[in-house]
């Protein structure tokens, strides 16, 4: 049987992947650089898989400001290449996505179809990716994600547990809202949705949202964390959270109010509804237990 390949071997994305499809072949940088477009094709073709999927990418949304031609070239060019041998071959191509591609106005989710406008250079650069994989063509599918996290890894639930287990204060933004992901649950759902696309008659390219379901701030994200570590005996110092405007947090790159995605399109086409944020949080906090 074909493998499924994967690039990207230590991200959160790659690693739930992992958890689930210990036999897929995973091209850690080393190997797969995507900074390198043009050696990807070579690259790819050591391997006959029967899917690809990109779970690298330059996230890096600040140092995307200063390093917007890199960004481009690893999260637009180098998914283009590889979308273009996945084309060449009829397999499918998949690709992930940000809420940061949308402005981040009013307070209604972002459907799949609603005008991108990127706010920072980040942005840019994965907004220019799904236009270009769109553009190759052939078997692709692209999930715009957002606030991903797992139990591993540099993100917000990791930062919040080793802050609250050193600081007595702790301010945190509340005017962004969106929907704090889970990376097992986001590698479950694509590998289900990648084995279904496949047995469908058509296969069903596309941007499709998905994140976990509700709706939080990462003042809100935060609170939960936090109550979680301290039903689990972490070590807690925190005694104060204070919600804070993006205004008082002031960042290289501009982020979204409105992070919110609209994700019904994967449960008419796919019939996927996932977890709630809550859950996804759960799940990953009983990781932290052992
Ligand atoms: N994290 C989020 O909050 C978030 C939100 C929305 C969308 N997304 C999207 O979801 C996908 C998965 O994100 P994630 O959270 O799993 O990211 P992550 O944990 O930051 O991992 C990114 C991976 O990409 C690899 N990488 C970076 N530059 C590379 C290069 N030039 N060549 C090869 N590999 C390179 C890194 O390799 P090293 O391990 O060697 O550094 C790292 O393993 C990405 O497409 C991201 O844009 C993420």
């Amino acid at each position: 049987m074909k493998p499924l390949l994967v690039i990207g071997s230590r991200g959160q994305l790659a690693q739930a992947i992992r958890h689930f499809r210990p036999n897929a072949i995973f091209l850690e940088r080393s190997i797969a650089d995507l900074s390198h477009p043009h050696k990807l094709t070579e690259i790819l073709e050591q391997y006959d898989p029967y899917a690809v999927i990109n779970a690298a990418a330059y996230t890096s949304v600040d140092n995307a400001e200063s390093e917007e031609s890199l960004a481009t070239i690893v999260n637009s060019q180098s998914p283009a290449a590889m979308a273009i041998y996945c084309a060449r071959r009829h397999i499918p191509f998949v690709h992930l996505s940000t809420d940061y591609v949308f402005n981040g106005s009013g307070d209604i989710p972002w459907r799949e179809d609603d005008s991108p406008e990127p706010l920072n250079a980040y942005g840019r650069s994965k907004l220019a990716g799904e236009d270009a994989i769109a553009r190759v063509g052939g078997k692709y599918l692209i999930f715009r994600t957002s606030w991903v996290y797992d139990a591993e890894g540099r993100n917000f639930l990791n930062s919040i547990l080793r802050l609250a287990s050193e600081r007595e204060e702790l301010r945190i933004i509340n005017d962004q809202f969106g929907a704090p992901t889970y990376a097992r649950h986001l590698a479950r759902a694509i590998l289900m949705i990648v084995d279904a696309a496949l047995k469908l008659p058509k296969f069903p390219s596309g941007i499709y949202n998905m994140c976990n379901k509700g709706v939080t701030s990462w003042y809100g994200f935060a609170i939960e964390i936090v109550q979680y570590a301290r039903d689990l005996d972490l070590p807690v110092k925190v005694r104060h959270i204070l919600p804070i405007p993006t205004t008082e947090y002031p960042l290289p790159a501009k982020r979204p109010h409105n992070s919110r995605l609209d994700c019904s399109k994967i449960k008419s086409t796919f019939d996927i509804t996932m977890p709630s944020w809550q859950e996804g949080l759960t799940a990953c906090m009983e990781l932290k237990k052992k």
